[in-house]
Parts: structure tokens; sequence; C-alpha cells
């Protein structure tokens, strides 16, 4: 089956509170990852903190000849990129008729069109290896319409879900599994101060579970999707929702 010792895995949003979590995980599994996020100085800081085997990369994944250049580098610099965490994101919880068009624009750049960006950029090293994990932290908003997510959230997560069946589809027989994980109300600034005290209080309310979820959940899942054991698995998207949405 294989081993994932030693892979190299990137990691975009890897600043945020679930991207770091998903770093942790990987590298604990003895991946070498690349984290991606805006600001070099506190990847800097975040990866000597982190391990030797995390790499700090700035990069917007929005631009996509940005995406080409860097992905060029790594690849020179540190080898095929196996594991691709599609996982940078931005949240608004504007409905319609408030959402910009600035807004929508910006949503769909970073959360729909830099998973397109990085996942074009990887694939042909996946396939020169025949073998790869892309896996794409969408939202339990793609399932609802959004319960308390805006519409440009919404509608990116869930491009990003048929991003996902489209690429499964067309990877399936390289070796390469296409996944997505939809989470619901991790306990990060999205929820902590995206929210209204209000809100939160109704949410534990009604999630099943009583709680919210926590970052490190989410790096359990992804690490389970990157295992060789998990090779049979594409197409997939798995809900992460203390119960809040079963279907
Ligand atoms: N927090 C939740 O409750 C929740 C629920 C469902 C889904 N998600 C999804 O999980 C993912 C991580 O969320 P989080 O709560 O850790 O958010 P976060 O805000 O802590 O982290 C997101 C990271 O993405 C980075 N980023 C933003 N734009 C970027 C760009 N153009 N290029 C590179 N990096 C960029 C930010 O700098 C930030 O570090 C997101 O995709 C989010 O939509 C979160």
């Amino acid at each position: 089956m294989g081993r994932v010792e030693g892979k190299l895995a990137i990691v975009t949003g890897a600043a945020g509170v679930v991207g770091m979590a998903v770093t942790r995980a990987l590298i604990e599994d003895g991946l070498r990852v690349a984290m991606i996020d805006l600001d070099q100085g506190r990847l800097d800081t975040l990866a000597t903190e982190i391990s030797s085997n995390a790499i700090p990369v700035a990069l917007d994944i929005s631009d996509p000849e940005q995406v080409g250049e860097v992905c060029e580098r790594l690849c020179r610099d540190h080898g095929e990129v196996e594991v691709l965490v599609n996982n940078a994101g931005l949240l608004t919880n504007n409905k319609a008729v408030e959402t910009t068009t600035e807004e929508w624009r910006k949503l769909m750049s970073v959360n729909l069109d830099g998973c397109f960006y990085l996942s074009r950029e990887c694939l042909p090293g996946m396939r020169t290896k025949r073998w790869g994990r892309i896996i794409n932290i969408c939202s339990l908003a793609m399932k609802t319409g959004g319960l308390t997510a805006g519409t440009a959230y919404t509608a990116s997560k869930g491009g990003m879900g048929a991003l996902t069946f489209s690429l499964a589809r067309e990877c399936a027989s390289q070796g390469i599994t296409v996944n997505g994980i939809a989470p619901a109300y991790i306990k990060t600034p999205m929820v902590t101060e995206q929210l209204s005290d209000e809100q939160r209080q109704k949410l534990l309310r009604d999630i099943p579970v009583g709680r919210f979820c926590e970052a490190e959940e989410i790096g359990h899942v992804v690490r389970f999707l990157t295992s060789p054991l998990a090779g049979f698995i594409t197409g997939e998207i798995i809900d992460i929702n203390g119960g809040l949405h079963l279907d």
C-alpha cells in the first residue's frame, strides 16, 4: 500500500486555525508540508515553531501566475507535490442583496479559483508519480444553503464541491483521489468573531453533539484521507458537523 513518510504536501491557508492543525497532523505522519498563506513573516514564525519539515511559502492563491511560479519553485527545490489540501478560505455572512460585486468576486477568487489553480499545477506531478491526494475543505453551507453563512461563501463552497467531483472522476484511474470535507462551526475566528453571541448560543442548542468542532478534528479527517489505505475513497465529501445535518 506504500507509505506517506517523506512525501511533500501543500496546505493552503496554513497560518489559519484549521490550516495549522492540518499541517501539524501531516507532519506528525512524516510528511513535509509547504505552508502557504499571505504573510511570509507570520509563516516563518509558525514554521520555526512547528518543525524543520514545515516550509513557509507566501502566496496569494487567487493569482494564477504566482501559483504557477511558486509550484514550479517548490517542485524544483523539494520534489513533486503529492498531497494538496485546499484549505484557504474567506467567509462573509452577507445574503444576496447585501453582497457587493467586489465581495462576490473576492470570495470566488480565493475559495474557488485558488483551489482550481493549485489543483491544475499539482496534477501533472501526481500523474507522474501515479499517486496523489487532493483534499478540499468545503463547508456544510454547500448542502444547507448556508445557515448563517452568506450567499457568496455558500456558492463558492458549492463550486468547490462540484470541482471535487469533476477532478475525482478525471483522476481516478491515475492513482489520485480527490475528496472534500464539509465541516460546520469549527472553533476559529469564523465562529468566535464572525457570529454574534446570540447566534453562537442558538447553534450550541441546535448541534446535537452540543459543542463546536475542534480544528484538530479536521486534521484527523485529512490524515485519514491522505492514508494509502484510503485509496478507494474518491469523490466523497465527508461531513463533520456534530449531527447538525444528516444525509
Ligand atoms: N471555521 C469554521 O467554522 C469553518 C466551517 C466550515 C468550513 N470552514 C473552512 O475551513 C477553511 C479554514 O478556515 P479557518 O476557520 O481556519 O479560517 P482562518 O481565517 O483561520 O484561515 C484561513 C486562512 O486563509 C488565508 N488566506 C486568505 N486568503 C488567502 C489567499 N488569497 N491566499 C492564501 N491564503 C489566504 C488567511 O490568511 C488565513 O490564514 C476555510 O476554507 C473555511 O471556509 C471553516
